[in-house]
């Protein structure tokens, strides 16, 4: 073990051709870096008085990074995979458990690079973390939220096999629009067997930081 007081950081998820592996600080700059302009960020980050958009931006990257890992509690948790291919990061998985023991429940965002998109990677990176999810971490349910008219990631959601959970009007930039919630059950994941090939490593000593007792 690389990481005894973070074992985060020795997670893996080998879904080939894709690799998973939680964002650390050296990652911060690079993701900065490729951080797609499409990318909505957290509404709610603060926003400095930066002249260039891109940087705006990256200080929402960096700061979003160091909440995730400094305010992490089993009841509140937000874990962030960088994507690799060959070695090279094209995108970051996000998956979310809030109340998790309790619930069971986890939510999932996501971006690839545009030359990484339109190839399955997109489905390919949910599969992934949701093999952590239904697997280890024993999930009963993955929830997802997209605006309507995200095509391409409701259609990743929708081929995996989520159901319709709902719409809601949600503020939009200045404007209000619909936000369409989708779920996925344990029950149809584990009949789909999506985790076919997928392969979660180093999970065991993360159980304490998810709340979850060992077995035995
Ligand atoms: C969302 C995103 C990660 C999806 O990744 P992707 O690689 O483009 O998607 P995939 O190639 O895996 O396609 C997944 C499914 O959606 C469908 N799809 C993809 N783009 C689509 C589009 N524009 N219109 C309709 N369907 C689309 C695909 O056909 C596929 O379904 P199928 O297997 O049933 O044919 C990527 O498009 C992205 O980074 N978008 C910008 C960031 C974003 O919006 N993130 C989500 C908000 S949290």
């Amino acid at each position: 073990m690389e990481h005894p007081y973070w074992p985060i950081l020795d997670l893996r998820i080998s879904a080939p051709p894709l690799e998973l592996r939680p964002m650390n600080e050296a990652d911060q700059a690079v993701i900065a870096e490729l951080l797609p302009d499409d990318v909505e960020l957290n509404p709610a980050a603060t926003r400095y008085d930066v002249a260039n958009e891109r940087n705006s931006r990256g200080i929402v990257v960096h700061q979003g990074y160091w909440k995730a890992y400094g305010t992490w509690r089993p009841e509140e948790w937000r874990l962030s995979f960088v994507v690799l291919t060959d070695g090279e990061p094209i995108g970051v998985q996000e998956l979310e458990g809030n109340d998790f023991v309790r619930l069971r429940t986890v939510d999932t965002s996501s971006f690839l690079v545009p030359a990484g998109r339109g190839r399955g990677h997109g489905k390919r990176m949910r599969q992934a973390v949701l093999s952590l999810a239904f697997g280890p971490l024993e999930a009963q349910a993955a929830i997802t939220s997209a605006w309507h008219d995200n095509h391409a990631s409701l259609g990743v959601s929708r081929s995996l096999g989520y159901r319709p959970n709902g719409e809601m009007l949600d503020r939009r930039d200045d404007g209000v629009d619909v936000m369409v919630h989708l779920r996925l059950t344990r029950e149809s994941w584990i009949a789909s067997q999506q985790s076919a090939g997928i392969t979660v490593s180093g999970f065991e000593p993360c159980r304490p930081l998810f709340g979850l007792v060992t077995p035995g």
